[in-house]
């Protein structure tokens, strides 16, 4: 089935079928910073953005973003390298798997809470798992992009 999708602000027009999960249409778009992992709604490697709202793309049927905007880190270029350079300063960008996804949450929780406290910083981000970063590095990274103390 033909639908007419949304990202990054540009209209595409795909034919995907019913059972067609987002991120294999977008990967199959060729947008590759969309990554999977766990494809069971666990890891968050996957996430994209709908409406603004961080959305694990393995689980989202395509047909469903239609009349929605989808967003990738593509369509955040100068935000997602401003994100990238403070977790690399706090040496919590390592393997950089869950990059993409991470970066697209914390961009998404700057749009959403005001002078978020710890918790709700960890509580935003429990859907986007890191293996390599011990997540004290990526707390500081965050509060700094946040401007947060
Ligand atoms: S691949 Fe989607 S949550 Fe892990
Ligand atoms: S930096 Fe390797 S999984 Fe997060």
């Amino acid at each position: 089935m033909i639908v007419t999708l949304d990202i990054n602000n540009r209209p595409y027009e795909v034919n995907v079928r019913p059972d067609e999960y987002l991120l294999e249409t977008l990967r199959n778009l060729r947008f590759f910073s969309v990554r999977k992992g766990c494809d069971t709604t666990s890891c968050g490697v996957c996430t994209i953005l709908v409406d603004d709202n961080p959305i694990a793309s393995c689980s989202y049927f395509t047909v469903k973003a239609e009349g929605h905007k989808v967003t990738t880190v593509e369509g955040i270029k100068e935000e997602s390298e401003k994100i990238v350079d403070l977790l690399q300063k706090e040496g919590s960008d390592q393997c950089g798997y869950c990059s993409p996804g991470f970066t697209l949450t914390l961009y998404s929780m700057k749009q959403k809470l005001e002078k978020p406290t710890d918790d709700e910083i960890r509580n935003y981000l429990v859907s986007n798992l890191c293996r390599c970063s011990g997540y004290e590095g990526q707390q500081t990274a965050i509060k700094n992009y946040l401007e947060v103390k």
